[in-house]
């Protein structure tokens, strides 16, 4: 006869979504936000890629035809710019820079080659975080570079209109390698990073793994909260790195 085992917790519905589905990471109008910002992001790669290079001109059917895609891609440009300060004001907080992220960096070529280091990182590593500075840098940069070209009169000398040309040339392409990365990243590179921003939620192994300080904090914010921890059986949580840092 198996022993009497003793009175678990009650489980809340939510404690029980948190158990099985892991961890909430954005939420819906993050998730909104940040899709929006891509999609924008795509038009403007596209129609860019079609308006600065003739032999993409069979891109032009796919975005409205070549005279709405010379129209739109200032436009959406400016959408974007809005998008991306959204996410500033929203995201800013969370991607700041400090100690850890400089140990991060000195790691990084053992991250580029295992996908992993040994340190205690938080919400973000020092890449995510730079990624996110590096696209509101490059936002802003193609819009400053953007609007003479949008509206030529503005600026009398061509020589200052061909320098914006490829300065704005220069960034689109940092962009596009950094959008590049970033999507490989997130998909191929690491599975269960896509659900954040699909369903919102990664699970409890991926957090564990990939950032175990957050791992840490969101445990202890369901403790707080009076709700029962658990590891789902057989899930590899992933080594725990030391509290101390
Ligand atoms: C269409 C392709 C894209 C895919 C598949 C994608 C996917 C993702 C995923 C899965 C995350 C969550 C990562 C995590 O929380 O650890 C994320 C975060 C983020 N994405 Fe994207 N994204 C795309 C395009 C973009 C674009 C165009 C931008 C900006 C212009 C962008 C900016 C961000 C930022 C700032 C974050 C938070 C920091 C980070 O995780 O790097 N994403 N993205």
């Amino acid at each position: 006869m198996a022993a009497p085992t003793a009175p678990r917790p009650a489980v809340t519905d939510e404690a029980h979504a948190e158990q099985h589905a892991g961890f909430v990471r954005y939420g819906l109008f993050e998730r909104v936000l940040h899709w929006f910002v891509a999609l924008n992001f795509i038009y403007l790669l596209l129609s860019g890629f079609a308006l600065a290079y003739p032999r993409m001109a069979w891109l032009y059917p796919l975005l409205g035809g070549g005279q709405t895609a010379r129209v739109a891609h200032p436009i959406v440009g400016v959408v974007l710019t809005v998008g991306v300060l959204v996410m500033l004001v929203l995201w800013m907080g969370q991607s700041t820079f400090s100690r850890r992220d400089v140990e991060w960096a000195k790691k990084l070529p053992t991250y580029a080659k295992t996908g992993h280091t040994d340190l205690d990182t938080g919400k973000y590593n020092a890449g995510q975080k730079g990624y996110f500075w590096a696209m509101i840098l490059l936002t802003v940069g193609l819009l400053v570079t953007g609007i003479p070209l949008w509206f030529p009169d503005l600026l009398d000398s061509s020589g200052v209109l061909r320098a914006m040309r490829l300065v704005h040339h220069v960034l689109f392409l940092a962009f596009l390698a950094a959008f590049i990365i970033h999507v490989y990243l997130s998909s191929v590179a690491f599975p269960g990073t896509m659900s954040a921003m699909t369903t919102g939620r990664v699970s409890r192994a991926w957090a564990a793994r990939h950032h175990p300080r957050w791992f840490r904090e969101r445990e202890a914010a369901q403790r707080a909260a009076g709700e029962p921890i658990a590891t789902p059986d057989g899930e590899d949580v992933g080594r725990r790195s030391d509290d101390s840092r």
